[in-house]
């Protein structure tokens, strides 16, 4: 069977949210499968217009749009304001960032991404960067791993999980995602590595930690918080006003992020408040982190954890 390589979540809710306009400039920072990129292409008509598509994974490539008014560029979005610089665009009409991973990361196994399959521990979204997963889990100390687990994975035991990694990895390295399983969910030595693509074997009430560990691992590797930080600030500046900016995170703590940017415009979440006590700042919500309906969930189970958050860039005049 062919390969879905993604299907966005909550696709039609985020369109109308980016509010697309025939003939406007659009960057869509997490092109993966494309599904969005097309559906904004088609809303803003058959002719005029630019879209510019990001991932910093090669593999999205695979899913190029045959349009003029299209151009991928293959890089962290983190670079936004220098790629936007270099195409010589000074102001955008509409952003869209649908965080994280697609399903082609979790289904290609060989990438690691996965807990359910045997694999090299790698993780990496692009795969020009050096370091691995393995090489987190064997040079990070006990207590930032521990910070890591429970800030991106929100994980209670944590620290416990962590002295395990600790150690087990004294005693052999753990190289691949079943050595990591079983040493997290058993502790002591480090089994030999399974052939890659072996199922690992776990009981149903293991997967929601194991899963929360591996995401966890992973926006660390990734740097995603960093990544997002500089992606937000670079959209703020680049935003003309009355334009869009669409948000689909999946997890608490980006999602947190996004909506105390939205409501302050600072990084830090100050408010700032003028002489009426009214807030002030250069985004106007328009969508509040609304989740999947229940027929979009049964569809696509995983659109469960997506929520979506939407602002405007203010206009003077409104203020
Ligand atoms: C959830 S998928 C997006 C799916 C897409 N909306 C679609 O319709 O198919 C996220 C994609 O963004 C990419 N990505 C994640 N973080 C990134 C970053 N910081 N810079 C560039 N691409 C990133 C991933 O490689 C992945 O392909």
């Amino acid at each position: 069977m062919e390969e879905v390589y993604h299907i966005p979540a909550m696709l039609e809710p985020t369109l109308d949210g980016l509010n697309i306009q025939p003939g406007g400039t659009y960057v869509d920072l997490t092109f993966g499968g494309g599904g969005h990129s097309r559906g904004i292409l088609e809303r803003m008509g058959a002719t005029g217009g630019r879209l510019f598509s990001f991932d910093q994974d090669m593999d999205a490539y695979a899913n190029r749009i045959d349009d003029p008014r299209w151009q991928f560029v293959h890089s962290n979005f983190r670079y936004l304001r220098n790629w936007m610089d270099y195409y010589g665009v000074m102001e955008v009409d509409g952003i869209l960032a649908d965080l994280g991973v697609s399903f082609h990361h979790f289904d290609s196994v060989e990438r690691g991404f996965s807990f359910r399959f045997a694999a090299p521990l790698d993780m990496r979204m692009n795969r020009q960067q050096k370091r691995r997963a393995a090489q987190l889990i064997a040079e990070e100390d006990e207590e930032s791993l521990a910070r890591v687990l429970y800030l991106y994975g929100e994980l209670k035991n944590g620290r416990r999980l962590a002295n395990r990694i600790c150690r087990s990895r004294a005693i052999r390295p753990i190289e691949t995602t079943d050595q990591l399983v079983a040493v997290v969910l058993r502790g002591g030595e480090p089994p030999m590595a399974l052939p890659t693509g072996t199922p690992i074997e776990v009981a149903p009430n293991e997967k929601k930690d194991l899963a929360r560990l591996f995401q966890a691992l992973r926006i660390e590797l990734n740097d995603e918080m960093g990544a997002l930080r500089e992606m937000l600030c670079a959209a703020r500046a680049l935003l003309r006003p009355g334009g869009r900016i669409a948000i689909l995170t999946y997890h608490s703590l980006e999602d947190r992020l996004v909506k105390n940017f939205f409501r302050s415009g600072n990084m830090e979440g100050e408010i700032e408040k003028d002489f009426y006590g009214n807030i002030v700042s250069p985004f106007r919500v328009i969508e509040k982190g609304r989740m999947a309906d229940a027929d979009e969930v049964e569809r696509n189970p995983r659109s469960r954890s997506a929520k979506l958050r939407v602002a405007a860039r203010v206009v003077p005049s409104e203020r």
